[in-house]
C-alpha cells in the first residue's frame, strides 16, 4: 500500500480546496464590499471629473432668466438612466450666472416671478433676486451657482447638487 501517495494527494486536495475557499470568499467579499466602496469613493471621483453637459445655445440667455432643460444620463451605484434637469441663466453683466433649479432651503422647485423680477419658491416663500440673492424667507444661503462654459456658442454645465438647509454650499 502507497500511504506516502494517498497523503500526497490528500494534500493536494486540501490545498486546492482551500485555495478555492479562499478565492469564492474573495469574491464574494468584493461583490458585497463594492456598494460601500461606490458610496465612499464615488463623491471623489465626480469631483475630480467633473462633466459638462450642453443645456442650449448662447443666444438664448438674456438679462431676464431663462430655464432651460436638458436630459443627463446618471448613474446611481447599478442604476445608469437619463433624467430631465434645468437651469435658471441669466445675463449679469459681462457674464453669465446659471442657477441649479433646487431651492437651498428645503430643495424645493422654483420659478422666476416676471411681474415682481425675482425668483419665488413656492414651498416656505423664499424670494430671490435675479442674481440669486436671498431677498426674504428663510433660504439660508442664496441661490446654487453652477460651472459652466461655452463652446462653439453652446451652453455647457457642470450639474451637481448641493445640500439643502445650510448656509454653506456643499456638494451632495
Ligand atoms: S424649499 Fe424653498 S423656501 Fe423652503
Amino acid at each position: 500500500m502507497n500511504t506516502d501517495n494517498a497523503n500526497g494527494n490528500d494534500g493536494g486536495r486540501r490545498s486546492f480546496l482551500a485555495w478555492a475557499v479562499g478565492g469564492i470568499s474573495a469574491a464574494l467579499g468584493a461583490i458585497l464590499a463594492w456598494p460601500m466602496v461606490s458610496f465612499l469613493v464615488g463623491p471623489i471621483y465626480r469631483r475630480t471629473a467633473m462633466r459638462f453637459t450642453a443645456v442650449g445655445k448662447l443666444d438664448q440667455v438674456g438679462t431676464d432668466p431663462v430655464k432651460l432643460t436638458f436630459p443627463l444620463l446618471e448613474e446611481d451605484a447599478f442604476l445608469r438612466e437619463s433624467r430631465q434637469h434645468a437651469v435658471w441663466v441669466v445675463k449679469d453683466g459681462g457674464k453669465l450666472l446659471v442657477f441649479s433649479p433646487i431651492c437651498p432651503h428645503l430643495s424645493c422647485y422654483y420659478d422666476w416671478n416676471a411681474a415682481g423680477g425675482n425668483f419665488v419658491c413656492p414651498c416656505h416663500n423664499s424670494v430671490f433676486s435675479a442674481t440669486g440673492t436671498v431677498l426674504s424667507g428663510p433660504a439660508p444661503r442664496p441661490l446654487d451657482t453652477l460651472q459652466y462654459k461655452v463652446v462653439d456658442g453652446r451652453l455647457m454645465v457642470a450639474w451637481e447638487r448641493f445640500r439643502a438647509g445650510i448656509a454653506e454650499k456643499i456638494p451632495i
